[in-house]
């Protein structure tokens, strides 16, 4: 183990998770599996609200969309993120007052600002054309609506090129140098007030220079606007921070991100005379680590390399085959033994490409064993998919020596919901 899990230890050769061993949830409800610890989840967003005791903290539902989840960062006083009509359900039934709730998009309909705004929900505006859909649509509505605006700031965050989102060749967020014109048109038009300036540059970022930048071209962009008469109550710097995946690969903590940001926007707003409220969205630093994702071996099978064929594949955990992402492998029922061989992890899709992992050195595998891939909370159920006819696993929450399952695993019926054969088909 690597990092500060205090969540996870090995007691006799077996995976714990706090007081619950794996092996035996493995058993109990089936595998795949995801399972979460409820305590690294409140300690990760305690950890938040250390490094920064003045600024909102939006969840970011996308990463997980986990209704027990969501009430944990509810009762430990988050808000949240959304990107959709459906994410906006899902955290207003998890119980986040709507005045914490940031509603992003670059892509939204009529009828999603329709939503947000009956809900009296602040929405994050990506673009000069959006703005006045969106102002037509609440002036029909005879309201108004808070926005901010999504800037796109030209940061290079060094990460995966598809999780990379600030860079001006990206699809979101306004030019930088056309968002002051765009607020004043904003504040001239019915139905919108412009609030305040939103960013997010990429996703599993592992320095923090790239947010230092990100914070310093916010706040010429605030510059401007100010210049222009607009008012900046709000600043939103999105997510992003990075995890330790990898033994190697080292990420920033929450402290370090605010030790990077907040001495710039201190400054900043100082000389430029204004107090806006510090927003940030973290999704994956809140709760990748939080949970492991328990899958069973099928078959070992000798052949040019070592496949050890298991019950998840990209089906489950999606990662690894979108972006080459590395997931720690802990071996629950062997977890104390040495890696003795070299095998390739591969799932039950019918897809040359379904390997969760190539070349990993671990204990001798046979089947029935048990494997946990760490690091599974951030973006691992919520991009599970039914393909290839695969029901999505169970989720469960441990606290202490306790489990329960907090999502139910899907059975084939779910593979027929919603669907009917046509009656003209019958006979
Ligand atoms: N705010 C906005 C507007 C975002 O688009 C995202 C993530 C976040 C916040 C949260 O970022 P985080 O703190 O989790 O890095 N599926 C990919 C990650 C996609 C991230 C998309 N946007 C993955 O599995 O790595």
């Amino acid at each position: 183990m690597f990092g500060p899990k205090s969540h996870l230890t090995t007691r006799d050769n077996h995976l714990f998770i706090e007081d619950v061993d794996s092996v035996l949830l493995a058993q109990q409800y089936g595998t795949p599996l995801y399972v979460t610890s409820e305590r690294r989840l409140r300690e990760n967003i305690r950890a938040y609200h250390r490094a920064f005791p003045h600024a909102d903290k939006y969840f970011a539902v996308k990463a997980n969309g986990n209704l027990t989840l969501l009430r944990i960062a509810a009762q430990e006083g988050m808000g949240a993120d959304v990107f959709s009509a459906g994410e906006l359900s899902v955290v207003r039934m998890a119980g986040i007052p709507q005045e914490k709730i940031l509603y992003n998009g670059n892509s939204k309909s009529e009828m999603d600002h329709e939503m947000a705004i009956q809900a009296n929900v602040r929405m994050s505006v990506d673009s000069r054309e959006e703005l006045e859909h969106l102002a037509e649509t609440a002036k029909r509505l005879g309201r108004e609506a808070e926005i901010l605006f999504r800037v796109n700031p030209d940061v290079s965050p060094k990460t995966h090129p598809k999780i990379a989102t600030g860079l001006r060749s990206s699809k979101f967020g306004i030019p930088a140098e056309q968002v002051a014109e765009t607020y004043q048109r904003a504040m001239s038009l019915e139905g919108v007030k412009p609030v305040g300036l939103h960013c997010h540059i990429g996703s599993q970022i592992l320095e923090t220079a790239p947010f230092a930048e990100a914070a310093g071209k916010m706040m010429d962009i605030a510059t401007a606007v100010v210049a222009a008469g607009g008012e900046v109550q709000r600043i939103d710097l999105g997510g992003g921070l990075g995890i330790q995946y990898h033994p190697d690969l080292p990420a920033p903590t929450p402290a370090d991100l605010a030790a990077a940001i907040l001495p710039i926007l201190q400054d900043r707003c100082r000389d430029l005379g204004i107090a806006p409220k510090l927003i940030l969205e973290p999704g994956r630093s809140i709760v990748a680590d939080t949970t492991v994702m328990l899958t069973s071996v099928n078959v070992v099978k000798r052949a040019h390399v070592n496949f050890v064929a298991v019950d998840a594949g990209f089906n489950v955990l999606a990662r690894p085959m979108l972006y080459d992402s590395y997931h720690h492998v802990i071996v629950a029922n062997k977890a104390a033994q040495a890696a003795q061989e070299k095998y390739t992890v591969v799932g039950p899709i019918c897809e040359t490409g379904d390997v969760l992992t190539k070349d990993r050195q671990l204990p001798a595998l046979a089947r029935s064993d048990v494997l946990a891939f760490l690091d599974a909370g951030a973006y691992g159920f919520s991009m599970a998919s039914q393909y290839n006819g695969q029901p999505r696993p169970a989720e469960v929450l441990v606290c202490g020596d306790k489990a329960e399952v907090t999502r139910r695993a899907e059975d084939a019926s779910a593979l027929f919901a919603g669907q009917r054969i046509l009656p003209r088909l019958m006979f």
